[in-house]
């Protein structure tokens, strides 16, 4: 463990539409509550061929708009990014790594933040998580978090999968209705829709997930690559 009086932890995450931030909020408190402290560090998506597209809400052309950076997603494309002080350096005792899906893989600003430098100087020798945010279409693959940080010499000690409300096919349709319209619709092709974010227990899922990865962490091997 590190020198620091209380244990420490980072959650590094990205969100484009807040989804992912309260998740990190909600493992934040899930980590307080059990005596941690929890440092939350958004990357910042500066990458100036797709910002606009994306960071535009509500979306005039939301399918247009969303696969403009599809092919680079499927390349497994890094990008511009601003990383936060807090996750440049640091000596925590967990790094938790939160991510949206962005077509079925980590969203290009996470994937850029796990092969910097910065990433690599934070996860050595520490035992890591990965957390992924999706709609629930298609599969979702955390396979890849894992695997950058396991070359950034990080000890993955557990991951998890957050979706949001909804079946598959509704649930699509939900999130493209209020990306275009910038506000929840009722009813979507005439069918009644689940509201387009986080189903209503994601807290609970961040409690009992951190507290799974903290059993771990106390019997994990700590800065062995340090
Ligand atoms: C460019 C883009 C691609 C996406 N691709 C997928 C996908 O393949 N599968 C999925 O379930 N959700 C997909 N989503 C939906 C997001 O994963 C989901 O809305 C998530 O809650 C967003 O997190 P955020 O609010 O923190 O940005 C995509 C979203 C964007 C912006």
């Amino acid at each position: 463990m590190s020198t620091n009086p209380n244990p420490s932890a980072l959650i590094v995450y990205f969100s484009l539409t807040h989804q992912s931030a309260r998740v990190a909020d909600a493992m934040a408190e899930a980590l307080i509550a059990r005596g941690w402290e929890a440092t939350n560090a958004a990357i910042e998506f500066t990458d100036e061929r797709y910002v606009q597209k994306l960071s535009e809400f509500p979306m005039k052309r939301p399918l247009l708009q969303l696969t403009s950076i599809l092919p680079a997603q499927l390349r497994h494309k890094t990008g511009e990014i601003r990383i936060p002080p807090e996750a440049q350096t640091g000596d925590y005792d967990l790094v938790v790594v939160a991510s949206p899906t962005w077509w079925f893989n980590t969203s290009m600003p996470i994937r850029s933040y796990l092969e910097s430098p910065e990433a690599k100087t934070v996860m050595r020798g520490k035992p890591f998580a990965c957390v992924s945010i999706s709609r629930r279409y298609f599969s979702v693959n955390l396979g890849q978090q894992k695997k950058l940080g396991e070359r950034n010499g990080g000890n993955w000690v557990g991951e998890t999968h957050f979706v949001c409300a909804g079946g598959q096919v509704k649930s699509m349709l939900a999130w493209l209705g209020y990306m275009k319209h910038g506000e929840p619709q009722e009813r979507v092709f005439g069918l009644e829709m689940s509201p387009p974010n986080l189903k209503p227990d994601f807290e609970e899922q961040a409690r009992s997930f951190i507290a799974g990865v903290l059993d771990r962490v106390v019997g994990a091997p700590v800065d062995a690559a340090g």
